[in-house]
């Protein structure tokens, strides 16, 4: 499992995460909200270990290692993967090229490309050019072949059209039941998903177990992923800011233990 402790990290020499902390069990997919600016592309960065993000104070644990100063690589090979939220174009690398690269030889890309409608994308370099939905779908068949076991996926939906998102929706399903192959993973308990949904809509295509809401840097409240999602749906982002959903769940919590 993924463990954050304390975190506090700085971007571009401005501090935007604040004495961060969560959870993604393993076997569990967790949803992260919150309204835009509030760090959740910049946590899924610093989890990823992209340069740039410099961890100021806190840990970040992986079944129990400490991997806050590992490099990318080091955290790609423990079996971390993660679709950006606006990846780079990589102009001279074909997307054929970078699937074969990523994938370990237990994956048809072929036919998962043509499923996501991507076959005629292979030859092409990945993402010149791309619309934000075929980006979308290159992201997802690159996870696809890499088969990360903790899955971060940086607003899945967002840009893509109505037909694709259903293909798309399948296919990130898919990658988050499917079987693990990475050393230190219990293939039984399974894999860990952090998702970050604006909108919501990729709860259609997958089991959420856990929802977090970050406001300003910092977790504002978790809860039931869906009762969260209906609670903002319904009041916005600024009745979380102010963590009346966390009240209303401590109070709910309560009544409960209490019988
Ligand atoms: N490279 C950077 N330099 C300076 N500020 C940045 C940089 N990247 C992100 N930020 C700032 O960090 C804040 C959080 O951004 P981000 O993590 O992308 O939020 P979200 O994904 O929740 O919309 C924003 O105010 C953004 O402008
Ligand atoms: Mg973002």
């Amino acid at each position: 499992m993924l463990e954050i402790e304390n975190l506090t990290v700085e971007v571009g020499g401005r501090e935007i995460l604040h004495n961060l902390s969560l959870n993604v069990m393993t076997g569990y997919t967790t949803v992260l909200f919150g309204p835009n600016g509030s760090g959740k592309s910049t946590l899924l960065m610093t989890i990823m270990g992209f340069s740039g993000y410099k961890v100021k104070s806190g840990r970040i644990l992986l079944n129990g290692e400490d991997i806050t100063h590992l490099p990318v690589n080091e955290r790609a090979k423990r079996g971390i993967g993660m679709m950006m939220q606006r990846p780079p174009n990589l102009t001279g690398v074909r997307l054929k090229d970078l699937v074969r690269v990523t994938n370990k030889g237990n994956v048809d890309t072929d036919k998962i490309a043509e499923e996501l409608d991507m076959s005629r994308f292979l030859e092409r370099d990945v993402n010149v050019g791309f619309s934000g939905g075929e980006i979308k779908r290159s992201e997802i068949l690159q996870l696809t072949a890499q088969n990360p076991c903790l899955i971060l996926l940086d607003e899945p939906e967002s840009g893509v059209d109505m037909v694709s998102i259903e293909k798309l929706g399948e296919k990130v399903h898919d990658l988050l039941t499917g079987p693990t192959h990475c050393a230190g993973w219990r293939e039984k308990s399974g894999k860990a998903a952090l998702i970050i949904t604006h909108t919501g809509q990729i709860l259609d295509y997958v089991e959420a177990d856990r929802g977090y809401v970050m406001c300003n840097g910092t977790v504002a409240c978790s809860g039931n992923p869906r009762e969260l999602l209906a609670e903002i749906r319904k009041m916005g982002y600024q009745e979380c800011i102010r963590c009346k959903l966390n009240q209303a769940n401590l109070i709910r919590e309560n009544i409960v233990s209490e019988g």
